[in-house]
């Protein structure tokens, strides 16, 4: 059946493709790294890349385990976009995703009026990734069920997603449909992953970078004006690395680093002034590092220490 006459592709086609950006794929790790950091504004390693790009040439899922705030969904969006030369879906898993929810269900109104077939079926997005040739990042697999790890499996290692309502098996029509995984093992209420799931993933551990990378993601990311000095970033890097070292109920990640500083920023503009002060990076940080209440005095404590004033 080709594509023109199929109307599962064709739906596919309306539902997604107006979402599905296209760009000249980036295979090779070197370039992928300057694009990354050029067009994406995303430090990343080579070696990491390296990693990825093997693991696709095996279709290989990887995963991405690491703390929160460390980059790992947005790294691992990019990625699978620059290979696959095409953005990719997204699904964040929670307890109940099943294979209706992201191969594809069916209306209800017109199954009952014409059956469950092709006329009737909805596609959903990892059918959608496997026709059009895209990358899935299936974000947080630690919450979803082992039922809907094992399904996932399955489709990568086949490459294929079976409908039995259709009596159709759908297979991948080129290297662009690639997994990665995201996971935070340190994250509450989340369930183990198999032994089976682990064996046949490639884990990539994902960890806070080094102050220097740290400081070059917050230039990178932060505004021109008003002007946050060096000497403002290094005691905010500072302070972060403390918190990181204490038993906080959510350590801040780059993310916070990054939302810190960009929030700074905006409180100072909002004052009139061209300056970021202390006093603004100060008034910031509570609303951004403090996530849970329990965590309030130590951070107040650090950011006391660290900036060397008093907090009211
Ligand atoms: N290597 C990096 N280069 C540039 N920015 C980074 C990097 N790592 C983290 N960031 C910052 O963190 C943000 C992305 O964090 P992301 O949500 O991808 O982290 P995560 O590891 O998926 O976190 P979570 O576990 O909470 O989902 C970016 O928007 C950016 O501000
Ligand atoms: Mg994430």
């Amino acid at each position: 059946m080709g594509i023109e006459k199929d109307l599962i592709a064709k739906k596919i086609e309306e539902i997604y493709g107006d979402v599905i950006r296209k760009r000249k794929p980036v295979r090779e790790p070197g370039i992928a790294v300057k694009t990354l950091e050029k067009e994406y504004k995303l430090i990343v390693d080579e070696r990491l890349v390296t990693i990825v790009f093997a693991a696709f040439m095996n279709g290989r899922p990887v995963l991405f385990e690491g703390p929160p705030g460390t980059g790992k969904t947005e790294i691992g969006e990019a990625l699978l976009e620059l290979w696959a030369g095409r953005n990719p879906f997204v699904l964040p898993c929670s307890e109940n995703y099943d294979e209706y929810k992201v191969i594809g269900d069916f209306h209800p109104l017109m199954a009952m009026k014409e059956g469950f077939n092709e006329k009737s079926f909805i596609p959903r997005p990892l059918l959608a990734a496997l026709i059009l040739d895209t990358g899935v990042l299936v974000d947080e697999i630690r919450r979803s069920s082992e039922e809907f790890q094992n399904m996932l499996l399955d489709i990568i290692d086949k490459r294929r997603i079976i409908v039995p309502e259709l009596k159709r098996v759908f297979r991948a029509r080129g290297v662009g449909f690639q997994i990665i995984l995201t996971s935070n093992p340190e994250d509450i209420a989340q369930n183990e992953l198999s032994d089976a799931f682990l064996r046949r993933t490639t884990r990539i551990k994902f960890d806070y970078p080094t102050k220097d990378v740290e400081m070059k993601i917050i230039r990178m990311r932060s505004n021109t004006s008003p002007h946050l000095s060096s000497n403002t970033i290094d005691l905010m890097l500072e302070a972060i690395e403390k918190l990181r070292k204490l038993g906080l109920s959510h350590k801040p990640g780059t993310a916070e680093a990054v939302a810190w500083s960009n929030m700074s920023q905006s409180i100072a503009k909002l004052r009139g002034s061209t300056v970021v002060l202390i006093e603004d990076v100060v008034e910031a940080a509570m609303s951004i590092l403090a996530k849970r209440s329990e965590d309030e005095e130590i951070i107040m404590d650090v950011i006391k220490e660290v900036f060397g004033i008093e907090i009211s």
